[in-house]
């Protein structure tokens, strides 16, 4: 009651809870997008609630993922939300523990590295990769199967998260990271990643073994890839490498000074912890889709077969410039992405009291909330990507939607344009990266993700290399998602079941 009487009427209501400081941590932790809808419904665009003593307030749909990752990064500060789970693990002087206009820089080298030129290259080193993977001693072992028509089975995460850290190490990462991975290191990675939960990002200072392990770890790698850059300083030939490490070594700040080591290893690190679990997720909850949808899996098959199979009955690797024509691929990690995005929701801290239109969907006279400086601003594009104000058979998985142009996404995109009240250009076939699109897996504005075009590559290979080579089928159906992780992955059971591909 004191809730319903006591209520500042300027600012956003607050989500009725319980329990005073844990709040609303249950229901959100469980599942956020039932939560986020439950409190539309309630609430309209705008609300706010507590989570373990944090004041969050949430503002949902494009006009919500417009009036945050737009905002003025002076005020929406990512850096005061984030760092004090990501420096620890990245390290010093990178990303969030530097100053924005640093990051920025940061971002503009790797963005370099990640040139087309590189991406040529990086094809055929990642089906050299996942054909290899298939023939290891691993779970995933087709060439070693006598019996063609036996069925094998391998979980689909397990198998991702190990092929995105071959293919991501022997591209970006450089050889000598990929030529580390053994069981030992992996153990390695696994502490630092024991830094990365949400028990982390809500709480600084618990005495947990993992903060110690994930030091250890930080030290580790950070000296690893400092022994690499040196090693490569005294001995130049290494120069050609298509890497990251080789790229960041050439750059220089705009004020002339080169990177240093540290810097150089920790973006690096950044990079890794960027990547790996974003792409497993994405690869795994590709792949059970396929393997849950025949007719998807045969469309994709023929795509390949239609340009890269030979008339002697090999296959051609891809060209990157090839890949980025395939329609079908290409939908099915859009349409992966629209319904499982890695990250379901994104944080800023608000650093000064703000205005916020009460109603965000649509132009109205509601008047406004404030938001005071001090409270977490929450936008999620894993909401708008599957409203069915928005989408037609918003959280059905079909990667049609994005190649027929009366189609949903078409659709989609024209409903949010009458709910404005504007015409927002999209374009057909062009997923916008404006602040204001309802579709957001990569995020948008300043923090924007520059790792999309690495991570089509990454998945577009990886996802082609297995289909060219097994058929698959699913026992039971695509899984939940768990959301108790920082990245939403799929629960368990998500075994899939497998045979090599037989050819007339
Ligand atoms: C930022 C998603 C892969 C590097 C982001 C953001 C999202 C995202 C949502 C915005 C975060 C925010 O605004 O707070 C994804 C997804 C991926 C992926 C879905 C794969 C499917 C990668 C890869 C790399 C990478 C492979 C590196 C090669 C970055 C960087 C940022 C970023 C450097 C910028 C952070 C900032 O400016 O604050 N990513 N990412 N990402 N991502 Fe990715």
């Amino acid at each position: 009651l004191s809730q319903l009487l006591f209520r500042d009427k300027s600012q956003p209501p607050v989500v009725f809870h319980f329990m005073p400081w844990v709040g609303s941590a249950a229901a959100y932790g469980q599942d956020p997008i039932k939560f986020f809808f439950d409190c539309r419904q309630k609430h309209g665009d705008v609300f706010t609630f507590v989570l373990l003593g944090r004041r969050v307030t949430v503002a949902l749909g494009p006009g919500g993922n417009n009036f945050i990752m737009g905002g003025k990064h002076t005020v929406f500060s990512a850096e005061d939300i984030y760092t004090h789970i990501t420096t620890p693990i990245f390290g010093k002087d990178v990303v969030y523990d530097c100053p924005n206009e640093v990051l920025m820089e940061q971002k503009k080298f790797v963005k370099f590295g990640l040139s087309t030129d590189n991406f040529r290259a990086y094809v055929g080193m990642i089906e050299e990769e996942v054909l290899g993977y298939m023939k290891s001693d691993s779970r995933f072992r087709i060439f070693q199967m006598n019996d063609i028509n036996e069925w094998g089975s391998f979980d689909a995460l397990k198998t991702m998260s190990e092929v995105t850290i071959l293919t991501a190490s022997r591209t970006l990462q450089g050889i000598e990271v990929r030529n580390h991975i053994t069981k030992d290191y992996a153990q390695v990675y696994s502490d630092l990643d024991g830094g990365f939960t949400p028990l982390h990002f809500m709480f600084t200072n618990l005495p947990l073994e993992s903060y110690r392990k994930r030091d250890a770890a930080h030290k580790k790698i950070s000296d690893f890839y400092i022994s690499i850059i040196r090693q490569r300083r005294e001995n130049p030939g290494q120069e050609e490498e298509h890497d990251m490490i080789a790229s960041l070594m050439n750059q220089k700040y705009r004020n002339g000074r080169a990177l240093k080591d540290h810097e150089i290893a920790h973006i690096m690190i950044a990079l890794l912890m960027a990547g790996q679990h974003t792409s497993s997720s994405t690869g795994s909850w590709s792949l059970l889709h396929i393997a849950d949808r025949p007719d998807v899996a045969d469309a994709l098959f023929e795509e390949q077969v239609k340009h890269f199979r030979q008339p002697d009955g090999t296959w051609r690797t891809m060209e990157y410039e090839e890949i980025k024509d395939l329609p079908i691929l290409d939908s099915v990690i859009r349409e992966t992405l629209r319904i499982h995005p890695p990250i379901h929701s994104i944080m800023r801290a608000v650093r000064e009291d703000i205005v916020v239109p009460r109603t965000l969907s649509a132009p109205s006279e509601d008047g406004q909330y404030i938001i005071p400086k001090g409270h977490v601003v929450m936008s999620s594009g894993a909401v708008s990507q599957v409203d069915p104000i928005l989408w037609k058979n918003a959280t059905e998985w079909d990667p049609s939607r994005w190649s027929d142009p009366e189609g949903v996404a078409a659709q989609a995109y024209k409903q949010y344009d009458d709910a404005n009240g504007a015409k927002v250009d999209f374009g057909f076939g062009l997923v916008s990266k404006g602040t204001d699109s309802p579709y957001q897996p990569f995020g948008a504005g300043r923090h924007r993700c520059i790792g999309e075009q690495f991570a089509y590559l990454q998945l577009g290979t990886v996802i082609t290399t297995v289909i060219r080579q097994v058929e698959m089928k699913l026992a039971s159906g695509v899984p939940d998602p768990n959301y108790q992780t920082m990245i939403t992955l799929p629960k368990k059971p998500r075994d899939i079941l497998y045979r090599r591909r037989q050819f007339d």
